[in-house]
């Protein structure tokens, strides 16, 4: 098994479960919060969609289960250097310390992080604005240490007011206070303040990191994405050069393009093949080379077991094509081949019949205006629309109003995913 560089594209728990023990650095987990939402998402060029379900049907317990049993892995993976930054919110953080706390052991807590960001504030009479993730920081042991200690910027005039003490200027113009080397020392030393300003401001464990604007550049379109500075000053303060960042729920990949630019090594797992394939692209433009995605979901039966918008992005990207973007009201159409936009409806379901033709051929009757107008230009004389259904399997009767359609002047192939699966293969 390659063990750095590389994205897995499957559940982190069995994945983390083939991996040795105390192996990495450092680990950021994202994981879906228990927030009860269901996020559909439209990539920022609009030509994939991406969705995952944030949804516990079990309550809390069962999430906080659920939690568990991957906390346990990342302790297991984690150096006794290492260090383990679980990202959650107000929904479950209360729930997850105390969790942490059992398989981390309480001494090892080492912060709460607050992760406080700016937005639109509106008054409630409710409750006050929400305006912080919690970050909770353990160390799988005493023997993790910070490495680079961030600091942040301050001005002349903040110094000056933090440090409440006469300002002196010395013979060449220089201004200093007085350093105290410890209470009860006697023993006074000047601090120069353009030095003092120079190496920053230790932070503390409240960080003010503003959110990715919507106009940023940064921004892929995945609402949980979280802001590059975030991830640096984490992956900065926890591991050296050349050390392994773990992210098992990697999503568009920050932690991983972030882990990259500051030559650290890196693992990105995530259950999505979209994200997989997302991430690849932007850990690629880091400067990785060449990135594997290992073990895309492949067979017939792990096929079944994606989302169905997963399921629908796999097989068009296997076919090579684009999801459609207008998902909610998609009108049928789940996607187009790439080199002609011939319109694709994916069913996750075996034995596709007579109503699922009939109905795609409505659909390709309203898209008709463009698909004529793409007739036409392919210099397609014999057929005016056309469209292939991808389905486990389908029945006689499917095969049937295919053929009825065609006399029709209308072309509708049926696909199925045993063949696409062969094709990917090939
Ligand atoms: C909150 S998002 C992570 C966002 C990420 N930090 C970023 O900046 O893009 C959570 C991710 O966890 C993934 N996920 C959920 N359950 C998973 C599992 N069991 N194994 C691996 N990944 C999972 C989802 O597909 C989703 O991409």
């Amino acid at each position: 098994m390659k063990l750095s560089n590389i994205i897995y594209c499957k559940d982190n728990l069995s994945k983390m479960r083939e991996m040795p023990d105390e192996f990495v650095d450092v680990v950021y987990a994202d994981p879906p919060f228990f927030s009860n939402k269901y996020y559909e998402v439209i990539w920022h060029d609009g030509a994939e969609i991406r969705s995952f379900e944030d949804r516990w049907k079990g309550g809390i317990h069962h999430y906080i289960e659920w939690m568990r049993e991957r906390c346990f892995e990342i302790h297991k993976l984690l150096k006794p250097s290492g260090a383990f930054f679980l990202h959650c919110d107000w929904h479950a953080s209360h729930y997850l310390k105390v969790m942490l706390d059992e398989v981390f052991g309480g001494s090892n807590f080492r912060n709460e992080l607050v992760w406080h960001y700016t937005g639109r504030r509106m008054k409630s009479s409710r409750r006050f604005n929400q305006k912080h993730h919690t970050i909770l920081f353990y160390a799988k042991s005493k023997k993790m240490k910070l490495r680079d200690y961030p600091t942040e910027p301050y001005t002349h005039d903040e110094y000056v007011k933090m440090k409440k003490q006469k300002v002196h200027v010395d013979n060449d113009g220089r201004e200093w206070i007085w350093g105290h080397a410890g209470k009860g020392k006697s023993h006074n030393y000047r601090i120069y303040i353009d030095k003092a300003i120079a190496e920053g401001r230790a932070v503390d464990s409240v960080w003010d990191i503003p959110i990715i604007n919507t106009s940023s550049k940064e921004r892929l379109g995945y609402p949980t994405q979280k802001p590059e500075a975030l991830l640096e000053r984490i992956i900065k303060a926890s591991s050296n050069e050349g050390d392994l960042v773990l992210d098992p729920f990697c999503g568009c990949g920050t932690t991983i393009a972030v882990a990259q630019r500051l030559n650290r090594q890196w693992i990105g797992i995530d259950v999505s093949p979209t994200a997989c394939r997302l991430m690849k692209r932007r850990v690629e433009i880091a400067g990785a080379k060449e990135v594997e995605v290992a073990e895309l979901p492949m067979s017939i039966e792990e096929l079944k077991t994606l989302t169905p918008i997963e399921f629908q992005n796999w097989i068009v990207g296997a076919m090579g094509g684009t999801p459609s973007v207008r998902k909610v009201h998609d009108m049928g159409i789940d996607g187009y081949t790439f080199f002609d936009r011939v319109p694709v409806q994916v069913k996750q379901s075996e034995r596709a019949g007579r109503p699922v033709v009939d109905d795609f051929e409505t659909a390709l009757r309203r898209h008709g205006e463009s698909a004529v107008k793409a007739a036409k230009e392919r210099k397609n004389t014999h057929f005016a629309l056309q469209g292939i259904i991808v389905a486990f399997s389908f029945t006689k009767g499917a095969h049937e109003e295919a053929a009825r359609a065609k006399g029709e002047g209308i072309d509708i192939q049926l696909l199925t995913v045993a063949k696409i699966v062969k094709e990917f293969e090939a």
